[in-house]
């Protein structure tokens, strides 16, 4: 795949280092594609401007005791006012490609109907942008921000939902369809599932098994009939689902640890990748399920035909592996970062990279998060040090790299995430960003990792 492998040594060291030193290199294939990514409510802030609805994480930031210090995008990261010099921002770090979402209540601000111009404008300026920057537009249909009068109508259980959204995304389709190469349906159903659902810590906040695997076919068959409408278009970009998926270890080397092991699998995994790579559901998941399940129940003729419409690519996630114990608990096995849900395991990324292609076909992959979390300080001289961030980023790199070595059809990595933003019920105290935003002025600070970043862009390889 072009690359050069382990021995290729650069002389180029990172132009913040005092002394250059020539270095190794894991250099990544020609035409690698660098990026960092986003998402709107995360990001945007301008929650009451030119249109916008109401959506489901609105009401729920809004609620009290839902997110951390009561925290809300209302305002964020202000990218709606600032998006020219956040795209300049990205030019100055050499990004190939970056990945945002496209807010369907500033497109359609009750989830239906006549399309809001001012909000498709607004992305289609921002595009413009990208492209006029040189840098590809990758854009995420649905992440998270469900219309608010879609929820009243029952939201992700109402499988007219699914039929909404494959509306919202012909539209969004033929307003930008010539200027984005690359679209991404649904982003990780799996946190809505399991972080809306089942926990409630995510916006609608329920906690509902059966509801829940109704949700994960709803949101699926939105992905289907998505790309559905994306083939109608005749538009030549591709298309496929953003899925996080988490490598599962037994915890212990007992018999029961293994099938534990194997059926948590499928409720992370195979749950998610089966019905859109293969046409069926996994079979170990729905009888655990049993027929009565709302989703057994609520899967119609034709539905998973409409699911696995062939997709172009494979947008995966990856934070975390999980320790399964033998009686289908989990356990730590790592360090954790300052995300309880996150232990530092960069070997869980080669291991889900190869799993993938192994068991799903050659199928090319794109990552569309990676990244982690940290408490970040604006020290006095102006600079923000997170030397965490870059050794997690490397060490990722590194094992991405492995992956490629070893047959991974990988075509590019964007990091999560390109800004501090908006981390859900977290609130903003944990900071994603390589890039570090100062909340009371909106000011931009380029981490350490955003100057080492931008080193491995121009290295194209760690
Ligand atoms: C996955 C989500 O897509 C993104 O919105 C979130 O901020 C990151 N993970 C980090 O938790």
């Amino acid at each position: 795949a072009g690359a050069t492998g382990p021995g290729a040594v650069t002389a180029s060291g990172d132009e913040h280092d005092p002394a250059p030193a020539p270095r190794d290199v894991l250099r990544f294939p020609e035409n690698f594609g660098w990026g960092a990514a986003t998402s709107a409510y995360q990001i945007e802030g301008a929650a009451k401007e030119d249109g916008r609805g109401e959506s489901v994480w609105d009401t729920f930031s809004r609620t009290p005791g839902r997110t951390l210090n009561g925290d809300t995008g209302d305002v964020a990261a202000d990218h709606y006012h600032r998006w020219p010099e956040d795209l300049d921002l990205m030019r100055d770090l050499g990004l190939h490609s970056y990945r945002f979402s496209i807010s369907w209540p500033r497109v359609q601000a009750d989830g239906t109907g006549k399309p809001n111009q001012r909000g498709l404008d607004f992305y289609r300026r921002m595009v413009d942008g990208l492209n006029e920057r040189g840098i590809a537009p990758m854009a995420t249909l649905f992440h998270w921000d469900l219309p608010q009068a879609l929820q009243d109508a029952g939201g992700w259980e109402n499988r007219d939902t699914a039929l909404r959204f494959a509306d919202y995304a012909d539209t969004v389709f033929r307003a930008l369809g010539d200027r984005i190469p690359v679209w991404l349906t649904v982003n990780e159903p799996k946190t809505v599932v399991q972080n809306g659902y089942l926990t409630g810590h995510h916006a609608p906040g329920k906690q509902d098994p059966d509801a829940a695997y109704l949700v994960a076919h709803h949101l699926q068959l939105a992905h289907g009939l998505a790309v559905q409408a994306f083939r109608a278009t005749g538009e030549p970009g591709r298309i496929g689902p953003a899925i996080n998926l988490h490598p599962c270890y037994p915890a212990d080397d007992s018999p029961a640890a293994a099938a534990a092991t194997r059926l948590y699998d499928g409720y992370e995994n195979r749950l998610y990748l089966d019905p859109i790579l293969r046409g069926s559901y996994p079979s170990d998941v729905l009888a655990d399920l049993g027929p009565d399940s709302r989703l057994v129940r609520g899967i119609a003729d034709g539905d998973l035909a409409v699911i696995s419409a062939p997709v172009d690519l494979l947008a995966v996630q990856y934070y975390t592996p999980i320790y399964v114990t033998a009686d289908g608990g989990t356990e730590r096995r790592w360090p954790t970062s300052v995300a309880a849900w996150q232990q530092i395991y960069p070997d869980g990324f080669y291991d889900i990279l190869t799993r993938v292609t192994r068991d799903y076909g050659p199928i090319p992959l794109t990552v569309t998060e990676n990244g982690l979390p940290t408490i970040d300080v604006l020290a006095a001289d102006g600079t923000v040090d997170d030397a965490a961030r870059v050794d997690f980023l490397r060490d990722h790199l590194s094992a991405a790299h492995r992956a490629i070595t070893a047959g991974v059809p990988l075509e590019s990595y964007h990091v999560w995430s390109l800004l501090d933003n908006f981390e859900w019920e977290a609130g903003y105290d944990q900071r994603f960003g390589i890039v570090y935003v100062d909340y009371p002025t909106q000011r931009r600070i380029l981490k350490r990792s955003a100057h080492w970043y931008r080193q491995v862009i121009r290295d194209n390889g760690v």
